[in-house]
């Protein structure tokens, strides 16, 4: 028999005490040629698959703590899916039923997920200003009112949030670099983690420690007009028609120091070259932080030392960001080489096209009469003051003529909405796409980077197969 040292270190008691002290590990090929040392911190190791492990048990705590959730309570939470995880997989192992509203654009595994730890998933449509009775926020808050002993845990405003990095995030970040750490990036979502985990950083610091925020490109938070864009769970909408923008008091904008601007073909390329190049396969905002961690890094001295945090697994985004079908749809970079001419090279790049033609959602039915003209059908987009090109998401639907058929000529257009119109990205092989639209006559929307860039027929695409 071999004899053993007993040791406690990596055994606990519970999920909650799993809780926590999560690897750096650093990058060493995507790094290309930056003298900076660059470590990620892999939340996607946490018991529950990622960071919001430490606010759910945070937040959850300070509500049995203070008697605002009893047993046989019901936790409530409106949340892109991390968080109601990690509330879900806590509230199993205590006994409390789990609500999770999310929006529609989560992923499907993030929903299953929910589901496989016994917790209730109401999806609401997105699009919605944040005053709206159906935005996430407002249907949890209706349900905590009907709900006998519920509580919302509201990690926006839940002080526990960025307390869970102060206490635990940021702690481990200092000790795991010896002090050395020098920049400290994170994604910025309900903004617990960058407030505590930078709050304690600067302070172990005396404040030195730089905080950068990593932001998806139209986000509010680093001056975007809040145009919607496909990296999950990070940044900051803002809906055209709501009145009062509402930031989260989880986020203390004055922890960081500077924000780098993301968009979404940058994040995409990112976590590709991760899986293929340093064998890690990460979410969204993993390749949201990390692009702009590189971008901080490349300014930087072979003495710094820069730590981004990866807040979860690619694993829940396989029918995304992994996804040719997907990425194709939306033009853009696929997972791997493309075999056969793309959309792009048949349309030419840019792609020609006489006038990127929709319709604004509170155009009347005579303006869109006379937009769409002759053509057959057009996209109907959610209305914005500002210009810029429109991102494939806000696509309400379409207007056809069949569609406004008897419709009074001042109705607004998005009460005659049709269904909306196929998409197709540049990057797509134009055989993957032919063959997805088989079915379908007339107009194809062309996106590029995820943004509406043509409307073409789709006979101009199969013209060049
Ligand atoms: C995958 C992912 N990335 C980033 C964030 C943002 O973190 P925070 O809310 O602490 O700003 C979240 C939060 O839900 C998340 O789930």
């Amino acid at each position: 028999m071999t004899t053993v040292t007993p040791s406690t270190a990596g055994v606990f008691d519970s999920f909650a005490d799993a809780v926590g002290n999560t690897p750096l590990v650093r990058l060493n090929r995507v790094v290309d040629d930056i003298r900076a040392t660059v470590y990620v911190k892999l939340e996607y190791l946490n018991p529950g698959g990622s960071v919001k492990d430490r606010a759910a048990l945070f937040m959850l705590r300070a509500a049995e703590e203070s008697g605002e959730l009893r047993p046989g309570g019901t936790v409530v939470e409106a949340t892109s899916g991390n968080t109601g995880l990690g509330l879900a997989a806590l509230a199993a192992a205590r006994g409390y039923r789990t609500i999770v509203v999310v929006p529609d654009k989560v992923s499907q595994e993030k929903k299953a997920l929910l589901r496989a730890h016994g917790a209730e998933v109401i999806v609401t449509p997105g699009l919605r200003p944040v005053d709206h009775p159906e935005h996430l926020r407002s249907v949890a808050l209706r349900l905590v009112e009907e709900i006998p002993g519920a509580w919302f845990a509201g990690q926006y405003d839940n002080p526990a949030n960025p307390a869970a990095h102060r206490a635990t995030t940021g702690p481990e970040i200092w000790s795991q670099t010896g002090g050395r750490i020098t920049h400290f990036v994170a994604g910025v979502g309900t903004g617990g983690t960058i407030t505590g985990t930078g709050e304690y950083l600067k302070e172990a610091s005396g404040g030195t420690v730089r905080v950068i925020g990593a932001d998806p490109e139209t986000s509010v938070y680093g001056g975007g007009d809040g145009r919607v864009w496909y990296i999950e769970a990070v940044g900051h909408i803002l809906h055209p028609e709501t009145e009062t923008d509402l930031w989260p008091d989880s986020y203390h904008r004055e922890v960081v120091d500077s924000i780098q601007r993301i968009p979404d073909v940058e994040s995409i390329r990112v976590l590709h070259r991760l899986a293929k190049e340093e064998g890690l396969l990460l979410g969204g905002s993993s390749g949201t932080a990390i692009a702009a961690a590189l971008r901080t890094a490349r300014g930087l001295g072979p003495e710094d030392v820069v730590v981004v945090v990866a807040p979860d697994s690619g694993r829940a985004y396989l029918s995304k960001y992994y996804s040719d079908e997907w990425l194709g749809s939306l033009g853009f970079p696929l997972t791997g080489a493309v075999e056969g001419p793309t959309v792009g090279d048949v349309l030419g790049d840019p792609v020609a096209s006489d006038a990127v033609l929709t319709v604004p959602s509170r155009a009347t039915v005579a303006e869109a009469r006379e937009l769409l003209g002759d053509a057959a059908a057009l996209p109907v987009v959610l209305q914005r003051s500002t210009s810029g090109p429109t991102v494939a998401s806000e696509i309400l639907g379409a207007v056809t003529g069949a569609g406004l058929a008897g419709a009074p000529a001042d109705d607004v257009v998005s009460a005659h909405l049709s269904a909306a119109l196929p998409l197709a990205g540049t990057t797509a092989p134009v055989r993957e796409v032919i063959a997805r639209i088989a079915e379908h006559e007339g107009p194809v929307v062309i996106t590029h980077e995820g943004r509406i860039v043509a409307v073409v027929d789709s006979a101009r695409i199969e013209a060049g197969s």
